[in-house]
């Protein structure tokens, strides 16, 4: 039986079937390569020393899901095919409800036409938007989205959980992601953003390799310790972990379950630059600048949900994540591309 994770050339994805392969699992990899390159899987089958069998294929293609679900014998699926651009998602709002809700109805139809009723989601604690308290715990609303790409991954999580309610053959197992960063110890996959990067992470890798010039800081006027936003930062390795916890947990019959998967420690961005500079031995130069409209001032998990029931907790540190972010993009200043 195996695992069919979409959107797993991508960067969560790749390292997750890593995981997913070091724990004995089969796994199928269905992406249409829209944000990703095919090289990520091969430098994968390089980690494990598996062969990852990869359908380019799109999760609206109805079509090609039935291939793939009639060739092969899925058990589960962990979704985490999606577009993910916060500003893209305001500028074209319509393109994001269609890949990331229609996209899902169509992957959720074929999956329980042909009896495969197990799905691991990869929401976002975007979901809680200006989060009513901290630590955030699964029981704090969710609140107004600032951006359609907010509102997908809220939309979904309601059209999951109705349909898990409605049929309870289903297990739904939806991971609220706090802020992913680091990259596999190889330093051979990390992060791959398109263009400029939107995130803190690779654009401060990109300013250390000096494909940029300087961060910009985007407000020191918050109400936290140094001005600077606050986060709650988590390595990719521990992010995958997490879903191979959920796998397990999904075998026991889960039912309908919600998780955060972060640290439970928030970092200002100044924390970050600190520890990224001491970690690496690298200058980054920052301005100070507006605050990026949509922002919140602090955001960090209450991750002891995950702990107790899935006995998944975070592995590695704020050093472990800046030292591996450096060694995936000093190693491969333009990511998959030679
Ligand atoms: P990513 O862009 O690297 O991976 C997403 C993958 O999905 C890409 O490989 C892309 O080619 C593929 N894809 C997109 N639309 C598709 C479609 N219609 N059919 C088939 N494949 C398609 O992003 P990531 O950072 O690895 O994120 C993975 C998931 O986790 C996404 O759903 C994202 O919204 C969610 N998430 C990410 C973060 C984050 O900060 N990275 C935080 C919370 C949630
Ligand atoms: C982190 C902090 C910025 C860039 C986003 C999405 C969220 C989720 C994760 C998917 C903030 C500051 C950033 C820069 C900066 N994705 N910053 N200069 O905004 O917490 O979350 O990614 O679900 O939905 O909104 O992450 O990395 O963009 O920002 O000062 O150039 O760094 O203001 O305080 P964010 P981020």
């Amino acid at each position: 039986m195996a695992i069919l994770v979409t959107g797993g050339a991508g960067y969560i994805g790749s390292h997750t079937v890593v995981q997913l392969q070091n724990a004995g699992y089969e796994v199928v990899v269905l992406d249409n390569l829209v944000n990703s390159s095919e090289k990520s899987l091969q430098r994968v089958e390089k980690i494990t020393g598996k062969k990852v069998p990869f359908y380019k294929a799109d999760i609206l293609d109805r079509e090609a899901l039935e291939v793939i679900f009639s060739k092969e014998s899925v058990d589960a699926v962990i979704h985490f095919a999606g577009l993910k651009a916060v500003g893209e998602s305001v500028a074209k709002p319509w393109e994001y409800y269609n890949n990331n809700i229609a996209g899902t109805l169509v992957l959720t139809d074929v999956m329980r036409r042909h009896g495969v009723k197990n799905i691991i989601f990869s929401s976002s604690a975007t979901v809680y938007g200006d989060p009513a308290f901290v630590p955030i715990t699964e029981e704090c609303p969710k609140g107004q989205c600032t951006n359609p790409y907010g509102w997908t991954k809220s939309m979904l999580e309601q059209i999951l959980s109705d349909m898990q309610k409605a049929d309870p053959e289903w297990n739904v197992v939806l991971l609220r992601y706090f802020n992913p960063i680091g990259a596999h110890k190889s330093g051979t996959i990390g992060e791959n953003p398109n263009g400029i990067p939107n995130n803190l992470m690779p654009y401060i890798t990109q300013v250390a390799v000096g494909k940029l010039k300087e961060l910009g800081v985007f407000g020191n006027d918050y109400d936290t310790h140094d001005g600077t936003g606050v986060r709650d930062y988590i390595h990719v390795v521990d992010l995958a972990d997490g879903h191979v916890k959920a796998l397990r947990k999904i075998e026991e019959k889960a039912g309908l379950c919600v998780y955060n998967l972060g640290t439970g420690t928030g970092y200002s961005v100044l924390d970050i630059v600190k520890n990224f500079e001491e970690a690496n031995g690298v200058a980054i130069p920052y301005v100070i600048k507006d605050r990026r409209p949509g922002d919140i001032a602090v955001c960090y998990a209450d991750a002891s949900k995950a702990k107790k029931e899935l006995s998944w907790e975070a592995q590695y540190g704020i050093r472990d994540m800046c030292e591996d972010s450096w060694r995936w993009q000093s190693g491969n200043p333009n990511g998959y591309e030679d």
